[in-house]
């Protein structure tokens, strides 16, 4: 589709949009009186208006039933789990019982390492891309030592080729070939917070199992933004926060996937706590743990009912706008977002864009390196009533979302870029 840079035309996108008035069920935040241009959906996504009602319901049930809320209500919360997971089959590409709702990201992630980073004397390495979001690195890290072997050593990173931002596949998968006899996890994000690129997950799961180790996934940035099947990709493991493209608030809890394949291997170690019991001995209170038959059995405490409620009203939100009708349309303003960004980028070149032309290889955002005073550019955002986001040294990062934002949001953006980018 030929676009236009024009706001009749950007208005005109969003007449014609089935899904433009979902935007209703959600609080905007107010700049100076005006609902702002919220393309944060990559950081932190906004409040469902039906969250608040979620949480009252615990609540509710907390004041009028005490404990015996477990059982009783309008939401018993033993049975709460249930009623969420199929919410994320189609999201994750999952079956139910390969999901688990529990904990915060990086903890799931040091916990599925702790069942699939199981080192031996000749294949102990795990190979994940160069300058993986910090919190990773620290896992990895950490639990390299754990097992008494030298992060210098085991931890192999794959870089963009010099002069590029981009971490090509045939790069990753020589890296797997290169390291075939000693590489033990290969750990990938599905997409890079810093770039917004896309890795080709079932290539480097492929890759990874055929060199004879697992592959896992930090999902942080592909939940709920890009088509996933990690079922039938067969991806070993993954995990994801809920609070980015997932809209279940801050501090959101997390969730984790193990592939069916795994869950009844009783060779894979792991750590164990009373919440991971089936529900029949739960409460038995026995010395023997009985692991759930799913990746609940990875779940270790009591379920946090208030996290689970605004996570159980996002979804859904989601499942009533149907996750692929969300697909097409996040590719939609994705295309638009790239059209007039490469139209105000004329003819002085003020800024790169790093995320991948390729629209295979990219989800929501998009990341754009300001040539010139790249601090200013940015501050001079928010006043004009956009959000934002910075990531050292010169890159403002993007993310408008199908639910929630518009083409015409797109188009005031790009105008507002283009007139601060004419004085920095
Ligand atoms: C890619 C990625 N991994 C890990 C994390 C850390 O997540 P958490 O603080 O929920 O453990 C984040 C947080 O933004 C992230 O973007």
């Amino acid at each position: 589709m030929q676009h236009q840079f024009s706001l009749a035309y950007a208005q005109n996108l969003d007449n014609n949009d089935p899904l433009s008035n979902y935007r209703e069920q959600f609080y905007i935040p107010y700049l100076k009186d005006k609902k702002a241009i919220y393309f944060l959906g990559n950081s932190l996504g906004l409040q469902p208006k039906t969250a608040q009602d979620e949480v009252m319901t615990i609540m509710e049930g907390w004041a009028n039933f005490g404990v015996e809320g477990f059982f009783l209500g309008k939401d018993p919360w033993l049975n709460y789990q249930q009623k969420i997971t199929p919410l994320l089959c189609n999201i994750i590409g999952a079956q139910n019982e390969e999901i688990v709702t529990m904990n915060h990201l990086t903890v799931n992630l040091h916990l599925l390492m702790i069942s699939f980073y199981q080192p031996t004397k000749t294949r102990y390495k795990i190979i994940c891309e160069a300058k993986a979001f910090p919190s990773d690195q620290y896992a990895f890290q950490s639990q390299v030592k754990l097992h008494g072997l030298n992060a210098s050593d085991a931890i192999i990173e794959v870089y963009p080729k010099e002069g590029t931002d981009l971490i090509t596949s045939d790069d990753i998968l020589a890296t797997i070939e290169a390291h075939k006899d000693s590489v033990a996890l290969v750990l990938f994000s599905g997409v890079s917070y810093y770039t917004g690129q896309v890795f080709s997950i079932k290539a480097i799961t492929d890759a990874a199992h055929k060199a004879g180790a697992y592959a896992g996934f930090d999902l942080a940035h592909a939940a709920g933004n890009i088509h996933l099947q990690l079922h039938h990709w067969q991806v070993d493991f993954a995990c994801w926060c809920n609070y980015k493209y997932l809209n279940s608030g801050p501090g959101a809890i997390a969730g984790a996937f193990v592939h069916q394949k795994h869950l009844h291997n009783n060779k894979l170690k792991r750590l164990e706590g009373w919440w991971g019991n089936t529900a029949a001995n739960r409460f038995k209170m026995g010395n023997t743990f009985t692991p759930s038959p799913s990746a609940e059995s990875w779940s270790m405490s009591t379920s946090p009912m208030m996290l689970l409620a605004t996570h159980k009203a996002s979804l859904e939100i989601f499942a009533d706008a149907g996750f692929n009708n969300l697909i097409t349309k996040g590719k939609a303003l994705n295309a638009y977002l790239f059209f007039v960004l490469n139209h105000i980028n004329q003819p002085e070149e003020k800024f790169s864009i790093i995320t991948p032309a390729d629209p295979d290889e990219r989800g929501c955002q998009v990341s754009l390196s300001i040539h010139k005073n790249a601090k200013a550019v940015f501050d001079t955002l928010l006043p004009n009533g956009i959000f934002a986001d910075w990531r050292e040294p010169n890159v403002i990062r993007v993310a408008p979302v199908p639910l929630y934002n518009s083409f015409e949001e797109i188009y005031i953006f790009a105008e507002t870029l283009q007139q601060i980018l004419k004085t920095a």
